[in-house]
């Protein structure tokens, strides 16, 4: 399996549909969103949701098995086809609502908030977990952990193969300081062969990515796949087969839904800013991340501006 990572501000609605475009085959995770702000929020805006995107899964937050319940039903009549706990988060605001990665301390809250999403929803019910929280650093408390959680009910463990430390780091400091063991993740799928285990982590280039499928079940990508798209269509053809196509093909098949979104009021940068890395390290890569961060916000900026930044990822004339 091929999946996204959620990634609160970066995997909106567009930047789904960009990486549906790219990886037909790749499963999707929106950016995390509270149990509550699912029940009482705007959900016309948090659970926005193209039907290409499917398969698509709600990653939610929260600690409170009844309302994580509610949410789970809400966002599976919605149409997500996966509904996804959060248990690696390990920002402050998180840690102060008691969810996140503080929940790998909690596994029987967890089993139970677990239990009670399958419950509620008639679609898997997934956990993204680190492999401890601050200085756990013992497997048997780890698979115990996963053990509680699958006995309620939930099949597939996504792993991001590094431990949250909660005090003293930033959530960035969080995704890079603490050392990577995907040791682990493949130690959990010899152990437990009847889960579904997803590494996450570091995972940086294809050939990382495809040797990871020689341990585990799958390969989640999180910052490479945003910041360098292109690796996202490489390994869904690579993974899955089909015609490997250009980077300006893929971004010409986006355009009815650009363009369906501008008649629909949406501005045009809060779809091109998930575009800007699709040439990084191309000719013209940087001309075209400019043309489009500096256009896009103007008023009346349409696919005109995309066609313009294109050209110059074409033309001989312009340097990566
Ligand atoms: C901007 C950003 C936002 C993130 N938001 C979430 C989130 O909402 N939920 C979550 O489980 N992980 C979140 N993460 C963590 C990623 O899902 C992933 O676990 C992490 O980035 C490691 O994978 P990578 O090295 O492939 O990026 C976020 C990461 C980034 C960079």
């Amino acid at each position: 399996m091929l999946s996204v990572a959620p990634m609160m501000d970066w995997t909106d609605t567009h930047c789904r549909v960009f990486h549906r475009t790219l990886a037909p085959h790749a499963r999707l995770y929106t950016e995390m969103v509270h149990a509550n702000a699912v029940i009482h929020g705007d959900r016309t805006r948090l659970l926005a949701l193209d039907p290409v995107e499917h398969p698509v899964a709600l990653q939610l937050g929260g600690s409170e098995p009844e309302l994580l319940a509610q949410a789970a039903r809400i966002g599976a009549e919605h149409g997500f086809d996966e509904i996804n706990l959060n248990c690696g988060c390990p920002s402050d605001r998180v840690q102060a609502g008691r969810f996140g990665a503080c929940l790998m301390r909690e596994p029987a809250l967890v089993a139970d908030s677990v239990a009670a999403m399958i419950a509620a929803c008639d679609v898997p019910v997934t956990v993204k977990c680190r492999l401890g929280v601050d200085d756990d650093h013992d497997f048997g408390r780890f698979l115990a952990f996963i053990d509680t959680v699958a006995d309620a009910g939930c099949r597939m463990f996504v792993v991001h193969a590094r431990n949250a430390w909660l005090q003293g780091l930033s959530p960035k400091e969080n995704r890079e300081v603490p050392p990577l063991r995907y040791d682990w993740a493949y130690a959990l799928k010899r152990d437990r062969p009847g889960l579904q285990v997803i590494v996450n982590g570091g995972i940086a280039t294809d050939d990382e990515a495809t040797k990871h499928l020689d341990h585990v079940d799958g390969a989640m990508l999180g910052r490479a796949a945003y910041h360098d798209p292109y690796l996202l269509h490489r390994l869904d053809v690579a993974w899955f087969g089909g015609a490997l196509r250009t980077r300006g093909e893929l971004l010409r098949a986006l355009r009815p839904y650009i363009e369906d979104q501008l008649a629909r009021g949406v501005f045009l940068k809060h779809i091109t800013r998930h575009l800007l890395g699709l040439f990084a390290g191309e000719r013209g890569g940087r001309a075209f991340r400019q043309v489009l961060s500096e256009g896009a916000h103007k008023p009346g900026a349409d696919w005109s501006l995309i066609e313009q930044a294109l050209a110059l990822t074409q033309s001989p004339a312009v340097a990566a």
